[in-house]
């Protein structure tokens, strides 16, 4: 914003700055942004800033204007017509120049996007960041930062594109002890799964498909084994239990391990298989659980009917009951309406000389996924023989797993065993699965799948 300051606002705002709308909304102000990042979420933000910009000084009195963009390279073509004069190769002359109130970071990666975030918030500039990796690193002492500072930290754009999820959890449930968030939140592995269920395609194809799309990267490792998903879960898991949690408490299987075959089968018993981020707290311990692994979704169940690259996030709260918030995860015109809704939420707390409240962190046990029970579906690939079934549930039984249902697929060569167990430890499944590798009857074991109660 520029000065000096007007009695409407506690943070300055110029007279010819209030002139400047024409709206009936309240005139606020004049805030300049700087931007740190211009990609495709970054391109996409600067053009929805100039189309939504009448629209948004009607509603709010906001003028919102971009005045400096740091990029890496100044000459690489862009989606998106900037005025040279506002790029800069230097993001840390960005985050200091007087001209710039508020900070919006969409660079990613950890360094030196916390540098930078660190040294906006202890200038009072407020910043908005699409960054998972680093909220999922370092969240919790950036928001602690921000609020010792009295800014805001806003980060919807991180988890989930643009779902308005962060700003749900974190303010309109405020009052809720939320008991689990479980969640799509990786589109290019709902996508592969959704092909291999709807067309039997096997994985290495259907990931060939989602690569061709611009969905999965030439290297899927953090969407397909189950990384990229496992930080939106530590960042969920912070912002909900007000807990430290970091991706390297969350525990990740992905989707590699899986064929048509299971998806097929799990079909048939009524459900979907989906690779779901888990996020949960047990009100008598405090242990936090935070997870992600395929899992078999009953039909029935809600996040059963997200299809494609589709993300959505259920939550189990006590007075709200269950919700569901569904829509794009990714993308750069989605993300961008994300960022967008919290600059414009930062620069009004701004003008009014206020902040959101980003809340305390502590630290909960975390749950290791060995103390965390489910009921399993599990195939083996067997010898088509008298007693094998026998010899194999007899390894079930000294693990103490209980068997729900048990059928054989397929004759001769082609015989296999499908179970699906009673609930079970972890732990328990996990010795039964190893001692299974080792039975000569047993040509192999196919993933593991956990079910999902609807
Ligand atoms: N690669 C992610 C996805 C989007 O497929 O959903 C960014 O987190």
């Amino acid at each position: 914003m520029t000065s000096p300051a007007s009695p409407l606002v506690a943070t300055g705002v110029s007279e010819l700055d209030l002139k400047a709308s024409e709206s009936s909304a309240p005139r606020l102000g004049h805030v300049r942004v700087g931007l740190l990042g211009c990609g495709n979420v970054g391109a996409a933000l600067v053009k929805l800033v100039e189309q939504q910009a009448p629209m948004i000084e009607a509603r709010t009195g906001l003028r919102l204007e971009i005045t400096r963009i740091a990029v890496r390279n100044l000459s690489r073509g862009r989606d998106v017509a900037v005025p040279e004069g506002l790029l800069t190769r230097d993001a840390h002359s960005v985050v200091n120049d007087p001209d710039v109130d508020v900070v919006v970071e969409v660079i990613g990666g950890i360094e030196p996007a916390r540098e930078l975030i660190t040294e906006a918030l202890a200038a009072g500039k407020p910043v908005v960041s699409a960054n998972k990796e680093l909220l999922a690193n370092v969240g919790t002492e950036l928001f602690t930062a921000a609020e010792s500072h009295g800014v805001d930290l806003l980060c919807e754009a991180a988890v989930a594109g643009g779902i308005p999820l962060m700003r749900a959890l974190r303010e309109s449930l405020r009052g809720e002890p939320i008991r689990r968030v479980m969640g799509i939140v990786n589109g290019t592995t709902n996508f592969i799964l959704t092909k291999m269920t709807e067309e039997g395609a096997e994985y290495s194809a259907a990931l060939a498909e989602a690569q061709e799309l611009g969905y999965a990267e030439r290297d899927p490792t953090a969407d397909v084994e189950g990384y990229d998903a496992g930080a939106k879960v530590a960042i969920i898991a912070s912002i909900c239990f007000g807990a430290r949690v970091v991706a390297g408490d969350v525990y990740h299987e992905g989707i590699s391990n899986i064929s048509a075959a299971e998806i097929a089968i799990a079909k048939r018993l009524g459900y979907v298989v989906k690779l779901l981020g888990i996020a949960e707290r047990d009100s008598q311990t405090g242990e936090i659980g935070v997870r992600v692994h395929p899992a078999m979704v009953p039909l029935h169940h809600p996040l059963a009917s997200v299809r494609e690259s589709y993300n959505a996030v259920f939550v189990d709260s006590d007075a709200a009951g269950s919700l569901m918030f569904y829509g794009r995860g990714a993308g750069g015109a989605p993300t961008a309406s994300a960022v967008l809704g919290d600059l414009i939420d930062a620069s009004l707390n701004l003008c009014q000389g206020t902040h959101g409240i980003s809340g305390t962190f502590t630290r909960h046990p975390i749950r290791a996924i060995d103390e965390t029970t489910a009921e399993y579906l599990l195939g083996l690939d067997v010898a088509d023989q008298p007693g094998v079934l026998h010899a194999v549930t007899g390894v079930f039984a000294r693990h103490g797993v209980s068997i729900r249902v048990a059928e054989q697929e397929g004759i001769g060569p082609d015989a296999r065993l499908v179970f699906i167990t009673h609930e079970a430890r972890e732990a328990d499944l996990q010795a039964t699965v190893r001692e299974l590798r080792d039975l000569d009857v047993v040509r192999r074991v196919g993933g593991l799948l956990r079910v999902i109660s609807g």
